[in-house]
C-alpha cells in the first residue's frame, strides 16, 4: 500500500466518543481511519455508550474500548498514562458542549476526560450540539480557549439536527474529519532533531514595586513561530516576556521572564546548545538605573520627575558575537524611516543570517494583530517582500527560509 491510499499508515489514533447522537457515526470514523492505515483505539464516556455499543467499537477498531477509569481487567484502564503515550493523535467525535467545557477547564472526572487532560499530542475536536448551545457565550469561551491551547477544531456544519430543527451544530462528516486529520498529521518533520531558541513578547523594566516601563508587543509572532517549528519536529526553547498567550505543544519548553536582563540570561545560556535562534521579542532598550522596592511617592504637588535610564544588553548582538559555524541567527527589525537600509545595517552589525523587517505602515501589521506583513533580507543580499498574511503563515515562511539556508 502506498502513502496515497494509506496516508495514516504507522499512526496510532485514539477516537474519543462523548454522549451525543452523532456518536452513531463514530464506528464509521473508526473504519475510515483503519482504512487510511491507522491503528485505532476508542475511549468513551458512559453517556456515549447509550448511543453506540462497546462491541461495535471493539469490532471495527480491533482493540478494547477504554471506558472505565478503574477497571482492572483492561490493560488501558487506570493507565490512562500508557494510553496517552500510545496515541500519536486523538480525535474527539462527537465532542459535546459538556466535554468541551470540561476540557477547557481542566476537569477530569471520568476515563475520557482524564485522558484528554493528560494528552499532549495533536488533538482534534469535532463539536456536535444544537445551535443554541453552539452559539452560547459559555461554549464560545470554552472553544476559544481550546483553540488558543492549540486544539484543532473540525467545525460542525449546518443541516437537520436531532432535535428537529435546522441549523449549525451537525458533526462534520467522518470523511471530512479524516481528511483534515491527514492534512495536519502529514506535516513534514523537517525540523526533527533541531533545537531552536525563540524570544517573544515585550519586556517589563521595573521602576518601583508597582510600576514598570513596557511596550505594546503581545508575543503573537514569536508564539506562532514556536508552534510552527514544534509541529515540524523542532525542540523549541521559548523565552517569553509577560504575555497572556498560552502554548500546548509538547515540543515547546517555555521560559517566562520579565526584564531584558532576565531574557538575556535565559537566551545566552541556551543558545550554545541550539542550531538556530530567532529573536522576535520587543526588548526594552533601556531600564531605570535604580529600581525602588517601595512605591515612589510624589515629592510635592508641582514638581515633575526625572527617571534616569541605563542601556540594556543587546541580546541579538550578543548571540551574533557568540555564534559558531553551523548556527543560524535571525533577527527582527522595527523601523519607521529608511527601513531597508537600517534593517540591512542591523543584519551586518549583529552578524545575522537574515532579518525580518516588520512593516509599521500597513493596516493589520504589527503589534497585537493576528496578521503581519514582513520583508525578509538575507546575508546574500536577497530582499523578499511579503504580503499581508496570518502570523502563522509568516512563521511558515520564516521556517522555510531557515531550512533553505546553506
Ligand atoms: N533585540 C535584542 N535585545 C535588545 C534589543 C533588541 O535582542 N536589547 C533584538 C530584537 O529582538 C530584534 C532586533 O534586536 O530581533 C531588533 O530590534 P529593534 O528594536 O528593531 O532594534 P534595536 O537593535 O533595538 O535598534 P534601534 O532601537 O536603535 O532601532
Amino acid at each position: 500500500m502506498d502513502e496515497m491510499s494509506e496516508p495514516l499508515r504507522g499512526k496510532r489514533i485514539i477516537v474519543g466518543v462523548s454522549g451525543g447522537i452523532a456518536a452513531y457515526k463514530a464506528p464509521l470514523l473508526v473504519r475510515l481511519l483503519v482504512k487510511a492505515g491507522a491503528e485505532v483505539t476508542c475511549a468513551v464516556t458512559e453517556h456515549a455508550l447509550q448511543f453506540v455499543t462497546e462491541l461495535t467499537l471493539e469490532t471495527v477498531s480491533q482493540h478494547r474500548v477504554y471506558s472505565q477509569l478503574f477497571d482492572r481487567s483492561n490493560p488501558h484502564s487506570t493507565e490512562h498514562i500508557s494510553l496517552k503515550d500510545w496515541g500519536d493523535a486523538l480525535v474527539l467525535a462527537p465532542a459535546t458542549a459538556n466535554i468541551i467545557g470540561k476540557m477547557a477547564n481542566g476537569i477530569a472526572d471520568d476515563a475520557l476526560s482524564t485522558l484528554l487532560l493528560s494528552f499532549r499530542k495533536p488533538l482534534f475536536v469535532c463539536p456536535a450540539m444544537n445551535t443554541q448551545m453552539l452559539e452560547s457565550p459559555a461554549y464560545r469561551r470554552n472553544a476559544d480557549r481550546l483553540r488558543a491551547d492549540g486544539v484543532h477544531f473540525v467545525d460542525s456544519t449546518s443541516g437537520q439536527l436531532a432535535c428537529g430543527t435546522t441549523g449549525d451544530g451537525r458533526m462534520a462528516e467522518p470523511e471530512n474529519i479524516v481528511a483534515q486529520m491527514v492534512k495536519q498529521l502529514q506535516v513534514e518533520q523537517d525540523f526533527h532533531g533541531k533545537k531552536i531558541l525563540i524570544t517573544a513578547g515585550p519586556t517589563y523594566e521595573k521602576i518601583d514595586s508597582v510600576r514598570f516601563i513596557g511596550n505594546f508587543s503581545t508575543g503573537k509572532m514569536g508564539f506562532a513561530l514556536a508552534e510552527e517549528l514544534a509541529e515540524r519536529g523542532a525542540q523549541v526553547h521559548l523565552v517569553a516576556g509577560p504575555t497572556h498567550l498560552t502554548t500546548q505543544h509538547p515540543n515547546i519548553e517555555r521560559i517566562d521572564v520579565h526584564s531584558a536582563c532576565e531574557m538575556y540570561d535565559a537566551a545566552t545560556s541556551r543558545f550554545p546548545s541550539c542550531q538556530a535562534a530567532i529573536l522576535t521579542a520587543a526588548v526594552a532598550d533601556f531600564r531605570p538605573e535604580h529600581q525602588a522596592d517601595h512605591k515612589i511617592k510624589k515629592q510635592n504637588d508641582h514638581d515633575g520627575m526625572t527617571l534616569q535610564l541605563v542601556q540594556n544588553p543587546d541580546i541579538l548582538a550578543t548571540l551574533g558575537a557568540m555564534k559558531q559555524a553551523g548556527q543560524l541567527l535571525v533577527g527582527f527589525a522595527l523601523e519607521t524611516d529608511n527601513e531597508l537600509e537600517n534593517a540591512q545595517k542591523k543584519l551586518t552589525k549583529k552578524n545575522l543570517d537574515f532579518i525580518v523587517l516588520n512593516s509599521l505602515h500597513d493596516a493589520g501589521a504589527g503589534f497585537g494583530y493576528d496578521t503581519n506583513k514582513v520583508t525578509i533580507i538575507d546575508r546574500q543580499g536577497n530582499v523578499t517582500p511579503g504580503t499581508l498574511k496570518s502570523k502563522r503563515a509568516v512563521a511558515k515562511d520564516i521556517a522555510d527560509k531557515i531550512i533553505q539556508q546553506p
